[in-house]
This record gives structure tokens, C-alpha cells and sequence, in this order.
């Protein structure tokens, strides 16, 4: 098999015959990747961190896997990745010559995070944008994550680098808005409806979090935060709401001890029955 190259040629030989250009060790190969075979992706975002992305990525992730569904969660906060922690994940990634796997999670969600490569949870990613940008971009392309019906990728805050590479690079089906209910969340939202247009990603739906807190005596709802516009930004953009979730002390716990996976909430359950029919995943 004189043209065939495997790793373990003669370095002397890397590159100089035709099979070398699908080969692993030839850094100037370009290697065929097969796209993920996932059915739905679905992206969580907002303009503005700190509102619960990633509570709500965890969430809906949890409950599409509750209807049966084979989900995979791709944690493309780089420099902030919190995915791991919410669902207890502390072992390592492993990966071979061209393929990372994704670690699974007590009920079978596949878990990517770059948490899963760095030597402790607390070491820092002090990285640049375009860097940053290439690793979102390979949890994409090189990790293997097998048949999956739908993927949830929590986003970082904002409209920067990884935002704009996961738009450009991923074949998202749509995009989940999350909210506060605050002044300047008008503003917010519709960046984010914006640049979800600009990009022809469809906005499934927007999320309130923290919409209001439940007293634990009467059980009446106050709004901390104000009066929320929510329906008013919704309608304005003919958007569904999916959930107004309330300041949920138990589910905040539950992430902060790495059991979102117990987690109770029927508003999410109902949105993830909502996502799941209209993307026809059931
Ligand atoms: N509805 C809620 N009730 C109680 N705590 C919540 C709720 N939503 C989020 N939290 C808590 O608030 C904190 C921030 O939430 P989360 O990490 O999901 O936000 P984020 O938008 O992903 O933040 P970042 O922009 O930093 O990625 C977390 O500790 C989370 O557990
Ligand atoms: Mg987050």
C-alpha cells in the first residue's frame, strides 16, 4: 500500500503523497469532516449576561430529554462556562487523532464545555476573540456527538465574536431570546431579535426569567423588578412567549449542586413540549 499514510509515516514522507491530503498528521491536510448529525439546534440568547442563559439552556435540555428526545448540549460560553457545574460534570473529555467525545450527564445528555478539557474547572480562559471564536467552532465540527435530535447551545452575553461565529458556522434553526424584566430590556431584546435577522435565524420564542418572586405565605407573585413588557415586546414582534419563570430558589440550588437533572419546572416542560411539536421533533 505504497500511497496509503498513516500516522507513524517517515515525517520525511508527511505530505508527499496524494492520500496525505485527508490525513491527520499532515498539518496541511484538508480532512473531509462529516456534519454532526443533529436534527435541531437550537440557540440561547441574550443581549446582556447574567439573565439566565444558561439556566434555562440546562433547563430545556433536561426537559427535551424528559420527552424521550436524544439531546446534546454545547456549553459556547468559552470564557465563562457554567454547563459542567449545573450538571455535575467534573470528569475530563477524550478525544483521539481526529475526534473529541462528549462527556454524558446522569441522564444521557451529551455535554461539551471547554471546562472538560482544562486542567481544573477554575483555570482561567485568557484567550482572544478569533481563538475563542475556532473552539466554538470545532465543538461544532470535531466533536463526535453521534445522532441527536436536537442540540441547545448556551451562548455567552452579547453580540460579539462567538455569537456571530456560532450564526455564521452552525446551522442553527433558531434562536430562544432570554429576558429580565427590566428597563433597558426593550432595547435588549430587539438587538438581539435584530441581529438574529440580519443573520436569517429564526427567534422561536423569548423567555422571562426572574418575572417575579412567589411569597412563600400566600403565594402571591410579586414583581421585584417592575412591571414586565414582555407581551407587549413579544407582540411587537410576533413572538411567542415560551415561559415566565419566577425566582426559583430551588432550582438555583439544584445547579449550584450539580443536579439540574431533578429539576421541577412546568413552565419550562410545557416550552419544551412547545419547541419540540413546532420543530416537529414529536
Ligand atoms: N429563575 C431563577 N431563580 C433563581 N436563580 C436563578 C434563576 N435564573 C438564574 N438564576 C441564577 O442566577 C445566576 C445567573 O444565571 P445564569 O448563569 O443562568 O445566567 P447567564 O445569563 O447564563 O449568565 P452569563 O451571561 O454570565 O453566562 C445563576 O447562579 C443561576 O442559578
Ligand atoms: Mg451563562
Amino acid at each position: 500500500m505504497p500511497e496509503e499514510i498513516k500516522a507513524g509515516c517517515a515525517p520525511s514522507e508527511c505530505g508527499t503523497k496524494s492520500a496525505c491530503s485527508g490525513c491527520s498528521s499532515n498539518p496541511n491536510a484538508t480532512i473531509q469532516k462529516d456534519p454532526p448529525k443533529v436534527k435541531k439546534v437550537i440557540g440561547i440568547i441574550s443581549g446582556k449576561g447574567g439573565v439566565g442563559k444558561s439556566l434555562v439552556s440546562g433547563e430545556l435540555s433536561v426537559m427535551f430529554r424528559r420527552l424521550g428526545l436524544r439531546v446534546g448540549i454545547m456549553d459556547a460560553d468559552i470564557t465563562g462556562p457554567s454547563i459542567p457545574h449545573m450538571f455535575g460534570v467534573h470528569e475530563k473529555a477524550y478525544g483521539n487523532d481526529t475526534k473529541l467525545f462528549p462527556v454524558r450527564t446522569t441522564n444521557d445528555i451529551k455535554l461539551m464545555s471547554i471546562n472538560l478539557m482544562l486542567e481544573t474547572d477554575d483555570t482561567p480562559v485568557i484567550w482572544r476573540g478569533p481563538v475563542i471564536a475556532g473552539v466554538v467552532k470545532q465543538f461544532w465540527e470535531d466533536v463526535d456527538w453521534g445522532e441527536l435530535d436536537c442540540m441547545v447551545i448556551d451562548m455567552p452575553p452579547g453580540t460579539g465574536d462567538v455569537p456571530l461565529t456560532v450564526f455564521q458556522s452552525i446551522p442553527l434553526d433558531g434562536v430562544i431570546i432570554v429576558t429580565t424584566p427590566q428597563d433597558l430590556v426593550g432595547m435588549i431584546v430587539r438587538k438581539a431579535v435584530n441581529m438574529a435577522n440580519m443573520m436569517n435565524i429564526p427567534v422561536l420564542g423569548l423567555v422571562e426569567n426572574m418575572a417575579y418572586a412567589v411569597c412563600p405565605d400566600c403565594g402571591r407573585q410579586i414583581e421585584i423588578f417592575g412591571n414586565s413588557n414582555i407581551q407587549s415586546l413579544a407582540a411587537e414582534f410576533s413572538l411567542p412567549v415560551l415561559a415566565r419563570l419566577p425566582i426559583n430558589p430551588k432550582a438555583a440550588e439544584l445547579c449550584d449542586h450539580g443536579q439540574i437533572e431533578k429539576v421541577v419546572d412546568p413552565q419550562m416542560e410545557d416550552a419544551a413540549k412547545f419547541l419540540a411539536s413546532s420543530l416537529e421533533l414529536i
